[in-house]
């Protein structure tokens, strides 16, 4: 594993399916940076309105959010919402149809960002989501906005799925992030969107280890030049 020497802060962004994770865990190890999951925390905060039965901008729910306590383990692999392990099922079919509504509320953000801004200043870290690049950390070292076309991320997600033995078809998965991405671009606050200098990285004919190889060449020549 090689350590990059001085605190680095990598951004990245993008649609559902487009590889963000997978790429940002590899790098991850690959570096020695912490690995913030951004999506993760707004999946634990649906998991609080589908149990407490509230609205997403109820000021029940806002309350909740508030007052909980959302820490990750293991590298961004396991992650605590009030101490109970809800690893598995902040990624249920429910949890999906919800998140996006829960993540348009503004106050919902304000805390969650915080909460991010604050792990990011902790040290070195890789993180991805939907506003990294242009609201959570501005002035990240570096950004990208990988995506690919909704077919081919209907693909992958679909085989994530079915290695976790969950029955769907090609076609549900597409309707589900075509309905995420639609939201997700289209909200008020925070939109997903490119950055405006953040590299655009399309990933549809390429493997996990090419995107991998070229985030981390990015990285690693941009920081011998700086020596
Ligand atoms: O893994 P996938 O790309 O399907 O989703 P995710 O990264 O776990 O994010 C789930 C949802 O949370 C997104 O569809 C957004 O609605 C919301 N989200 C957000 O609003 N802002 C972020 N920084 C990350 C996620």
């Amino acid at each position: 594993m090689k350590k990059i020497g001085s605190q680095v802060t990598i951004a990245i962004d993008g649609p559902a399916g487009s590889g963000k994770s997978t790429v940002a865990r590899r790098i991850a190890e690959k570096l020695g940076l912490l690995y913030l999951d951004s999506g993760a925390m707004y999946r634990a905060v649906t998991v609080l309105a589908i149990r407490g039965k509230l609205a997403a901008d109820s000021p029940e729910l806002f309350e909740q959010v508030k007052a909980c306590h959302i820490e990750f383990q293991d590298n961004g692999k396991t992650i605590l919402l009030n101490a109970e392990d809800v690893s598995r099922q902040i990624r249920t079919p429910a949890v999906n149809r919800r998140v996006a509504d829960v993540a348009k509320i503004p106050e919902i953000r304000h805390e969650i960002v915080k909460h991010q801004q604050r792990i990011g200043g902790e040290g070195s870290i890789i993180a991805e989501g939907r506003d990294l690049t242009t609201i959570v950390f501005p002035n990240a070292d570096f950004k990208f906005y990988l995506d690919a076309s909704v077919t081919e991320r209907a693909k992958r997600r679909l085989a994530e799925l079915q290695r976790q033995n969950v029955e769907i078809t090609l076609a549900a998965v597409e309707a589900e992030i075509t309905d995420r991405d639609e939201k997700d671009k289209t909200r008020a606050h925070s939109p997903l969107r490119a950055a405006d200098d953040a590299i655009i990285l399309d990933t549809t004919d390429k493997t996990i280890n090419e995107v991998v190889d070229l985030i981390v060449a990015t990285v690693c020549n941009a920081e011998i030049g700086s020596k």
